[in-house]
């Protein structure tokens, strides 16, 4: 790893972020301001003076929104009108720019809550990729908080540092570039989530980073890699251990017609979530109990079948008749 490539930081400046400072009525030089414009287009723009935002719809001069009120209408060069509103995380995320594909708003938040991260948590994230989950991550864990986000593309690295930095949240974070394959330089951190390929191969590194009882997570495309990294899981040291997917169905909001939409994004990856454990733990007395159901079906299978050849030999010596043995449940 290029230790030199590390990107560090002072402590930020955390009353003069957008994020932490009082809010006032109308919008200040810095805001993060989404645009929702009369054609429901959505724009993030982060308020700058003598700065333009150029649109289909005409130019909104910066100039011309700094000092608008929030839920305030402005209008563009061409006389188009446009909201002023703040954004949500959702709409960060979404309009972050891509290299990647990015972890989407709905299992960002979902994850954010299933590792408990809050103000001041330690997190760990490989690979950062285009800065999608990293922007949920570090807008949980600030001020205090830190994420430490790994990635071994230099391109993709700098290109989620500007995403971070144009929305307010690179103070909170530490972006890492290098590949995770030599380890992870901190130590008892809070939680830990892995957004890569084979992540079963850092499995050894995932529990030396975690403190003993941390939240692990991944997202994983293809049911082949979950399965493979159940697999590595149970070979020691993850307990409380779940597979989940979540599916958001959006509805056309009209009251006399209420239907879901006509298309839905299906599929975007299954979650897998487990504790780090110390290796003292004998983990698979806390695996799922259909875990447990079936490893002793197999134990069972194994036992009757081994049985079955002791009988077997015993016969062919002339030994008596067995009853037959139970099937395994
Ligand atoms: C799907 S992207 C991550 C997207 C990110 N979670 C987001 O929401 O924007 C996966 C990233 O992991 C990086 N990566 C793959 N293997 C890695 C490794 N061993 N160490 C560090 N980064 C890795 C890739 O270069 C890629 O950018």
């Amino acid at each position: 790893m290029d230790r030199g490539d590390i990107h560090s930081q002072t402590m930020p400046e955390v009353a003069s972020s957008v994020w932490f400072r009082a809010k006032a009525d109308v919008t200040a030089p810095g805001d993060l301001v989404l645009l929702l414009t009369d054609d429901l287009k959505r724009y993030v723009v982060k308020l700058q003076p003598r700065q333009t935002l150029h649109c289909h719809l005409g130019i909104y001069a910066h100039d011309a929104l700094i000092g608008a009120p929030w839920g305030g209408v402005v209008q563009s060069t061409l006389g188009h009108s446009a909201l002023v509103l703040e954004p949500s995380v959702d709409d960060l995320i979404r309009h972050l720019r891509r290299g990647t594909q990015i972890i989407y708003p709905k299992d960002a938040a979902y994850l954010v809550h299933r590792m408990n991260l809050r103000a001041g948590c330690r997190v760990i994230e490989a690979g950062t990729g285009s800065g999608g989950l990293t922007t949920a991550l570090a807008w949980a864990v600030a001020p205090q908080g830190r994420v430490y986000s790994y990635e071994t593309r230099l391109e993709t690295h700098r290109l989620a540092r500007n995403n971070l930095e144009s929305v307010d949240l690179l103070p909170f974070v530490e972006l890492i570039h290098g590949d995770i394959e030599g380890g992870f330089s901190q130590q008892g951190v809070d939680a830990l989530f892995l957004d890569v390929r084979t992540p079963w191969l850092y499995l050894e590194h995932v529990r030396s980073a975690l403190r003993s009882g941390g939240f692990f997570a991944g997202l994983l495309p293809t049911t082949n890699q979950v399965s493979e990294l159940l697999l590595h899981m149970e070979r020691g040291g993850f307990v409380d251990i779940a597979v989940e997917e979540l599916l958001l169905r959006a509805y056309k909001p009209v009251p006399d017609r209420l239907r879901p939409d006509d298309t839905m994004n299906a599929h975007t990856g299954f979650l897998v979530f487990a504790r780090s454990m110390d290796s003292q733990v004998d983990s698979a007395r806390w695996h799922a109990k259909e875990r447990q159901r079936y490893r002793a079906r197999l134990q069972t299978k194994a036992e009757i079948s081994a049985e079955e050849a002791r009988r077997a030999a015993d016969q062919a010596q002339g030994g008596k008749k067995y009853p037959p043995l139970p099937l395994p449940g």
